[in-house]
Order: C-alpha cells, then structure tokens, then sequence
C-alpha cells in the first residue's frame, strides 16, 4: 500500500524555525584530514574530496551546537517496533545503506542511551503497515553513537505529491522531548535508476539541511552519517 502523509504534520513542520545550519558533524575532521595540500581551487567540499578519494567518512565528534530541524511524522509510524540495528530481511532487496552517527546534546554532549526510532518505505515505496518491516529502534551506545543497516527508500506519491526518498527518525534522550524529522539523500544519489536531484528539487517538503553524507557505493552498498542534535528538555 502506498500513503498520504498526514495533513495535520504541515503545523509541526512550521511550528519550529527551519532556517538552521545541518547537524551533519563531520565536516571540520574531515577539513583537518583533507584541507591541507588541495590541488584545485574550485569549490569542493571536505566531504566531496574524501568521496572522490574513496576515503570513508567517519563520523566524527563535530558538532554546531544547532538542533536539527523537526518535520512532519507522517500517519505511519508504529509503537512498539522490534529493537534492532538491522532493518534488512529476506524481502528486502533494495540498495544498501549502511547508516552512522551520533547524537548530541545542543551543547554537544554526546547522548548515550538516546532513543533512536526509524521506519521507512521499501525499495518500491512501500511502508509495512501490517508489520514492522523497515522499522526497529534501537538506544545509542556509551558514546552517543547509533548504527543502522538497512536500504535506500525508494520515492513514492502521496498526499503531498511525489515525495524524494527519506527516512522517518524519531530522536529522544532519556527523559527528554522527542524531536521528529525525516533525512534525505544527496543529488547523486544512485539507486532504482531514479533521478534524486529532481526527486529532491520537487519535494515540498524537503528540508536540505536534512540530508544524509553518503559515501559509494562501495560493493553495492552506501555509507551514510548523519549526527542529530537534540533537546534533552522540554523548552
Ligand atoms: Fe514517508
């Protein structure tokens, strides 16, 4: 089955400031590792040079201190999804993403013990009502750090249009409010031969500030980081 997003989200998605710089925190690292020696001057970022080299992108204690932008949760997610990091089972077969990051603090606190919900559509865009396929959540380690093995979503049409490919997150610290967003993937992202960067272009609710660093793919596979930065009070 294929769904709507939920109307009603539109007041959330405007209840919080967007305008706000990524928490994607691997940017100054990667400049300490790649900066010095460049041979071009054109604008290219650490990001696009580690990839160029093949390097990893390891995720790395950076952070702005700015709390990631909230989206819309959307009528689809479940309670009570399985506990799990691996989100591939037999009947998926979409391209592999393998998903890294950590969750701070605004002061940039790591956060061990953070919940981390994440349900997704299938590699023909399709979300599992029924069941708890493409969802789990799982609690990041003592470092604040989460890891997610799962697949590309593919996009799908709904209510609001075709949407890009995202994943639906849900981000708590113990005791804290839930921040709610959706990440999305970059332009040149390859998978389902669909053309991401007008899939992006034509999302209406798209939050760039929102997208995943993709690595690859590397054996038929992606890597991804993407670090969330949260409220561990209520404001
Ligand atoms: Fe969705």
């Amino acid at each position: 089955m294929r769904h709507d997003h939920d109307p009603d989200g539109e007041q959330t998605n405007s209840r919080r400031a967007f305008i706000r710089r990524s928490s994607v925190g691997m940017t100054a690292a990667l400049v300490a590792t790649t900066g010095a020696g460049a041979a071009s001057a054109a604008p290219v970022s650490p990001v696009q040079k580690a990839r160029a080299a093949g390097r990893p992108l390891a995720v790395t204690p950076a952070c702005d201190g700015h709390e990631t932008p909230a989206a819309m949760e959307g009528p689809l997610f479940k309670p009570q999804s399985p506990e799990r990091t691996d989100l591939v089972t037999p009947a998926i077969r979409g391209v592999r993403l393998d998903l890294s990051g950590i969750v701070y603090d605004t002061a940039c606190k790591p956060l061990p013990g953070a919940l981390i919900e994440f349900w997704q559509c299938d590699q023909n865009g399709d979300y599992d009502t029924a069941g708890f396929s493409l969802r789990g959540h799982q609690y990041t380690d003592g470092r604040g750090a989460f890891g997610l093995r799962t697949i590309i979503p593919r996009d799908y049409w709904g209510r609001w249009g075709q949407r890009a490919p995202h994943i639906h997150t849900q981000v708590q610290a113990p005791g804290g409010p839930a921040l709610i967003t959706q990440l999305y993937f970059p332009d040149d992202t390859q998978a389902y031969g669909r053309d991401f960067a007008a899939l992006n272009a034509a999302d209406r609710l798209i939050n760039r500030a929102c997208t995943i660093t993709l690595a690859g793919p590397k054996g038929g596979r992606y890597t991804g980081a993407f670090d969330f930065v949260i409220q561990t009070t209520a404001t």
